[in-house]
């Protein structure tokens, strides 16, 4: 079943802080899409992820080389796909093998590559309000996997934790 849910977030360590928690709940083999506009967090949000599968390299963004890989006890593979045209660009570098591989695969700008993305990858939409403050973000969750409700639960009790 389908779920969707919100993360309110009011600093970058926050959105880090989701991320390394779902880098420790989340199955080998899963493929996260992140959206959001420029500086939503999407690459803060893929470090925490990093963090969270153990790896202790830190992500840059990769934008300029569409994918990085992160080697830790589960491999992180990074995209970006910014500066891709859709679907089709991704489908030639060769991105099966990564995807249906059995590390953790993120895109960022998920959105350029929806034809291709696979309808079980989870969807994090990062989102500013306008009326919010400056370090404020909406962290939306869609997927179907049973693991994100522990998710879910851990990163709120965390938030809640974080913020006293
Ligand atoms: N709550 C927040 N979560 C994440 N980043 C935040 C938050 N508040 C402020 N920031 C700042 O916003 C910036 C987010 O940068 P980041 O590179 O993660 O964005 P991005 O979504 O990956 O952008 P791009 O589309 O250029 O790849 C960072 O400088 C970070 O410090
Ligand atoms: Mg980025």
């Amino acid at each position: 079943m389908e779920k969707t849910f919100l993360l309110e977030v009011s600093k970058p360590e926050q959105t880090m802080l989701c991320g390394e928690i779902m880098g420790k709940l989340i199955p080998r083999g899963s493929i996260v899409g992140l959206t959001g506009d420029l500086g939503a967090g999407k690459t803060v949000f893929a470090k925490g992820l990093a963090r969270g599968l153990g790896i202790t390299q830190e992500p840059n963004s990769p934008t300029f080389v569409i994918m990085n890989c992160y080697e830790g006890k589960v491999p992180l593979f990074h995209f970006d796909a910014y500066r891709l045209s859709g679907g089709a660009e991704f489908e030639n570098m060769g991105y099966e093998e990564f995807f249906y591989g059995d590390g953790v695969s993120v895109v960022e700008w998920a959105d350029k590559i929806r034809d291709v993305l696979p309808a079980n990858a989870v969807i994090i939409d990062i989102q500013s309000q306008p009326q919010a403050a400056l370090e404020s973000r909406t962290i939306k969750v869609m997927g179907e996997g049973k693991w994100l409700l522990s998710f879910r639960n851990t990163a709120e009790q965390a938030l809640l934790a974080s913020k006293r």
